[in-house]
This record gives C-alpha cells, sequence and structure tokens, in this order.
C-alpha cells in the first residue's frame, strides 16, 4: 500500500483539479433547466472509468441516466457495489452564496460548490482510489461495480427499474455508500443506521377568488387558517407526532444504545452555536443524538398563501399550500404512516375547502448489522485512511437504495461518510474539506485491500 499512498500524494492536486471540474457543472436534477449539465456530469463520470479501461454503460432511463461500470472479476476475492450520485439540489437562495455555486473555490481548506460533498467530492473518492491501485499496481485487488446515478436529490424514481433490469450483473457481497459525515471534525464515523421518510404536498383551495376579509371573514372558511390549523396538529408542543397509530412500530432505543449515543464526544452548546440557536427542542425524554438518529420526526418543509407583499392587505386568500414530511425509523412502514396521515387530513378538513393531497417518494429506515467481516474491513481502512479509528453513528437522512440493495440485491451497506455535518448540504455555500477529499481516497484504497483479505462466503 506504500506505493499507492505515495501516488496519492503525488496526485493530490490532479484529483483537486477533476473535483473542481466535476463541479462546474451545474448537474441540478429537479429542473429541467439544468438538463444540459446533467448530462454533462453524467458523460464525465463515465469517461473517468473509461480512462481506466473499466467496462462503462451509460444507461438511459425516462429520467436522467445513471452511470454502470464494472472493472474485472478477481476470482476469490468479494465484489463490491460502489453507489454515489452525480447530481445535486439547487442552488438557492443564490444570493446567500459567498462565491458562486458553480466555481468552486477554497477557503480556509473547504472546496466550497454546490456538491462539493453531496454526493461529487464524496462519490469520487471511490474512483479516485481505483485510478490509484490501476496506475499503480495495474490491477484491483478485488470487482468493484460503480452505480452513479443522476436523480437522488428528486426521488430516484428511475433507480428501483434499473437495479431490477441490472440484477443478475449487479450481483455483490457488499455495498458501500459515502454520502454520509464523519461524527466531527477530526472522528471519522461509520453510520450503521438511516432514516426513512413520507414526503407530503398539500393544497387548500376556499372561494374562486381572493376576498375581503371584512366582508366575508368569519364566513367563509379561510385556506390559511385551515392550512395552519390542520399542520398544527402533526406535532403538538412536547415534539409528539399526533398522526394516530404514527408510534405503534416505533422501536424503543435499547439502553446500550442510548449509552453508546452517550458516550460520543457531543457538546449540546457547540451544537447550538454552530446553529444560531439558543435552546434545542424535540420530543421529551430524549437526547438531541437520540433525536436526530433514532426518533421519527415531522416537518414542514414549506407554507405559502395570502399576502407577502410590504404593508397590509385585508384578505381572505382563495388557497394556500405546504410541503411536509416525516423521518421515519427503521420498522415503521412508510405506506401505513402515509395513509394514516392522509385520513387524519381528511377528518381535519373544515367544510366548504377542497383538497388535494400530493404523495411523494417515501422510503423505510435501515440499520445495518455492525457485527460482518466487511464492517471491520471498513473500519481497518478508516483507521489507516484517516489516522483515527471510526466511531459508530446513525443519521436523520435517508438513502432509499440502501433498503432497495438488501431487498433486491440481498446485500448490506457501508455508509462510510466523508463530509462533516457544517458542509452545508442542501443550503447556501455547500462545502467539502479537501483534506478528507484526500483522506477520504486514501481509505477507500485501503478499502479495497480490506475486503479483498475476506473469504468470500
Ligand atoms: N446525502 C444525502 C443523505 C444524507 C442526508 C446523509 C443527511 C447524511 C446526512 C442524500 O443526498 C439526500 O439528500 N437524501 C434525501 C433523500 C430523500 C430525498 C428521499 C434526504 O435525506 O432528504
Ligand atoms: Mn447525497
Ligand atoms: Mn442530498
Amino acid at each position: 500500500m506504500d506505493n499507492i499512498e505515495a501516488y496519492l500524494d503525488a496526485n493530490r492536486l490532479r484529483n483537486q483539479d477533476d473535483l473542481f471540474e466535476l463541479l462546474r457543472m451545474a448537474s441540478v436534477s429537479t429542473d429541467s433547466q439544468y438538463q444540459a449539465d446533467v448530462q454533462r456530469a453524467g458523460q464525465w463520470v463515465a469517461d473517468q472509468f473509461r480512462s481506466l479501461g473499466f467496462m462503462t454503460e451509460i444507461v438511459e432511463t425516462k429520467g436522467h441516466p445513471i452511470v454502470y461500470a464494472e472493472t474485472p472479476p478477481v476470482q476469490g476475492a468479494p465484489i463490491v457495489l460502489v453507489y454515489g450520485h452525480y447530481d445535486v439540489q439547487p442552488p438557492d437562495p443564490l444570493d446567500e452564496w459567498v462565491t458562486p455555486p458553480f466555481e468552486p473555490t477554497i477557503r480556509d481548506g473547504n472546496v466550497y460548490a454546490r456538491g462539493a460533498t453531496d454526493d461529487k467530492g464524496q462519490m469520487l473518492t471511490h474512483i479516485k482510489s481505483a485510478q490509484a491501485w490501476m496506475e499503480t499496481e495495474g490491477s484491483l485487488p478485488l470487482q468493484i461495480k460503480y452505480v452513479i446515478e443522476g436523480e437522488e436529490e428528486c426521488g430516484s424514481s428511475n433507480l428501483d427499474p434499473f437495479l431490477q433490469q441490472y440484477e443478475d450483473r449487479l450481483e455483490a457481497d457488499i455495498a458501500v455508500i459515502s454520502d454520509t459525515s464523519q461524527f466531527a471534525k477530526g472522528q471519522p464515523a461509520i453510520t450503521y443506521g438511516l432514516k426513512g421518510i413520507v414526503y407530503f404536498e398539500l393544497y387548500l383551495e376556499g372561494p374562486k377568488q381572493d376576498l375581503h376579509s371584512g366582508t366575508f371573514g368569519g364566513a367563509v372558511s379561510n385556506p390559511v387558517n385551515a392550512l395552519t390549523q390542520m399542520l398544527g396538529k402533526l406535532v403538538d408542543k412536547n415534539g409528539r407526532i399526533q398522526i394516530p397509530g404514527f408510534y405503534e412500530d416505533v422501536v424503543e432505543l435499547e439502553q446500550r444504545e442510548r449509552e453508546q449515543f452517550a458516550a460520543l464526544p457531543f457538546s449540546e452548546d457547540e451544537f447550538k452555536s454552530k446553529l444560531g440557536i439558543e435552546d434545542v427542542h424535540g420530543e421529551q425524554g430524549y437526547t438531541t443524538l437520540e433525536r436526530r438518529w433514532a426518533r421519527p420526526t415531522c416537518d414542514l418543509n414549506g407554507i405559502w398563501g395570502g399576502y407577502q407583499g410590504e404593508g397590509a392587505k385585508t384578505v381572505l386568500p382563495a388557497r394556500a399550500g405546504a410541503k411536509f414530511s416525516c423521518r421515519l425509523v427503521p420498522n415503521q412502514d412508510p405506506d401505513k404512516v402515509r395513509d394514516s396521515i392522509q385520513k387524519m387530513l381528511e377528518e381535519l378538513l373544515p367544510p366548504g375547502l377542497k383538497m388535494e393531497v400530493i404523495h411523494h417518494h417515501g422510503a423505510p429506515g435501515v440499520v445495518v448489522s455492525l457485527d460482518s467481516p466487511y464492517m471491520s474491513a471498513a473500519a481497518e481502512a478508516i483507521g489507516k485512511g484517516f489516522g483515527t479509528k471510526p466511531v459508530f453513528i446513525r443519521e436523520g437522512g435517508s438513502i432509499p437504495v440502501v433498503t432497495a440493495f438488501r431487498e433486491l440485491l440481498g446485500i448490506d451497506t457501508l455508509l462510510l461518510g466523508w463530509g462533516l455535518d457544517d458542509d452545508n448540504t442542501h443550503g447556501p455555500n455547500e462545502k467539502f474539506s479537501l483534506d478528507d477529499y484526500y483522506r477520504g481516497t486514501k481509505a477507500s484504497a485501503h478499502l479495497w485491500q480490506e475486503i479483498s483479505k475476506i473469504i468470500r462466503g
């Protein structure tokens, strides 16, 4: 591994330049205005694989293409399936970026750009590590299959059909995803649990146009009043979700896990000051890490309706809308939760209003086994790449493909996050530490070595 480490050292700047090239492509998957850049980013990823001589396919879908690549099989060694995404979230609010989102800029050892950590930078570490092997050893010690999609940030609706179609070719022993975070700066982590999600859009419509709130108020249902009343019933002031049956399938945290969370070096004061809040708030009886990692939640993601301009306007708005989502923990069934929310909304709807409910992508939560040779291999590799042994954490975000890999391919996933919680993913000024990009690539190169020692079975 000395050769490979030396290679990564010598090629540090070249690997950064390559990342910057990818970051300059505005591959916003949810907005058709960026279509050409999404295509270019997919092509760019495919070209990386092709330049290494890997069998590469750009798989067209109903949406954005999936890039699939395979390295040659290695007799007796496990097969690893790497998943990542080359698409990114929209960059807005644009005016809050210190430097433009698609002009990668280095400040304080971080690269600032949309997608820097989610997921271009993290994903690329697993390509650059393979490149290091190819260009020093001439081959990899195991077979890697890459699935790099372009629709993760808009619901991955074409991923399941692809996985089904490619099921046989995707045969693997373990999946690897780097699309999460370390526990803290200098403290790498392996994530063994993710939350699931259900996502709603809700529209209410009242009178056929805006009305005078004096002339008609109190006699006609106001869509904004109704919307806030209905949504206000989702969570009580103690952070308990009020959706009927919501907690039925929630598995309580075990004492042992609570102790493990509590033993992590988490400072609530630091957490508060980083977020600019006076106090934390959430479900009574749980710590901040428990709430974030292992308790279900419900959040409004956006709400609109009525007059937003300057000054007062006495109006009874004709319509209102909102987006909201619940994060689920393992064993909660997204379909069941969705149905019970639908029913609750129907019961709460006041007379005289029309309601439309749109259900978006849902996904269950997952926990993966800590007790596997692959976990040990990953811990070993991270220790070598970062110089510090990882801790084991859970995460409040969702990566639905982890469940798909388990259900369809029967394999677990190693969630090896190189990011940090304050990387501003999905917000303005997203960043990724260039040291972590380098260390992540090194850990990835070691991972291929460590996993190759495992006897398949
Ligand atoms: N990389 C994230 C998942 C993630 C979020 C990991 C937070 C660690 C911390 C991924 O790109 C993402 O944004 N997932 C969505 C999934 C959803 C749209 C189904 C999420 O969690 O909101
Ligand atoms: Mn991501
Ligand atoms: Mn994301």
